[in-house]
């Protein structure tokens, strides 16, 4: 890859929307089984995962082709932005084998273990999600509005180039 298109809002929007969705969706699933709906926690968890999934492949898509956005906060809130991007991509990191294991214990019947380690993962998720959705509105929309783009119509939200 010869140089890096300059960065657009197309893909960290839909990200955190992935993201969000991600979220709201292992709530749901949590819920769910609380009420022993178990075939509902089984379909909504398996929406969390695809939807993550998603996310993921996005991600990579975009850090691969686009220019990555400079946090432009000073003062205190730049160690916590930074904290909060730091501890969300090791814990993204290191929740995904553990996210698979725990379907996979799921899909075998072993529920009990599947319990154990869900009781560890879950937390570590929704985290992650959240934090996503916090990113973006650091880096994209809780700025000064003198570093803001001029205009987000439709034509600026979709990629411009590779
Ligand atoms: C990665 C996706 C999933 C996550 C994060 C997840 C999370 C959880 C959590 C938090 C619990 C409750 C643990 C507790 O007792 O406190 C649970 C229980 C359970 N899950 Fe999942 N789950 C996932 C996918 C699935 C799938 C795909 C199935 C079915 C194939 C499934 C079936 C069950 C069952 C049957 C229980 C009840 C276990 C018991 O109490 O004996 N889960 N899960």
């Amino acid at each position: 890859m010869d140089s890096l298109a300059p960065t657009n809002f197309f893909f960290p929007t839909v990200n955190s929307i992935l993201n969000g969705s991600a979220g709201l969706l292992l709530i749901w699933g949590w819920w769910a089984i609380k009420q022993d709906r178990r075939d509902l926690h089984k379909k909504v968890m398996l929406a969390a995962f695809g939807v993550s999934a998603a996310f993921l492949a996005s991600y990579l898509y975009y850090h691969f082709h686009y220019a990555s956005v400079r946090y432009q906060g000073s003062g205190w809130i730049r160690p916590v932005y930074f904290f909060i991007l730091i501890t969300h991509i090791i814990l993204a990191t290191a929740n995904l084998p553990f996210i698979l294991r725990t379907v996979f214990l799921a899909f075998k019947g072993r529920y009990a273990e599947h319990a154990r380690l869900a009781r560890w993962v879950w937390p570590v998720w929704v985290y992650v999600s959240i934090t996503g959705v916090l990113v973006y509105f650091m880096l994209y929309i809780w700025i000064d509005p003198s570093l803001q783009q001029p205009s987000l119509s439709i034509p600026d939200l979709l990629p411009k180039g590779t």
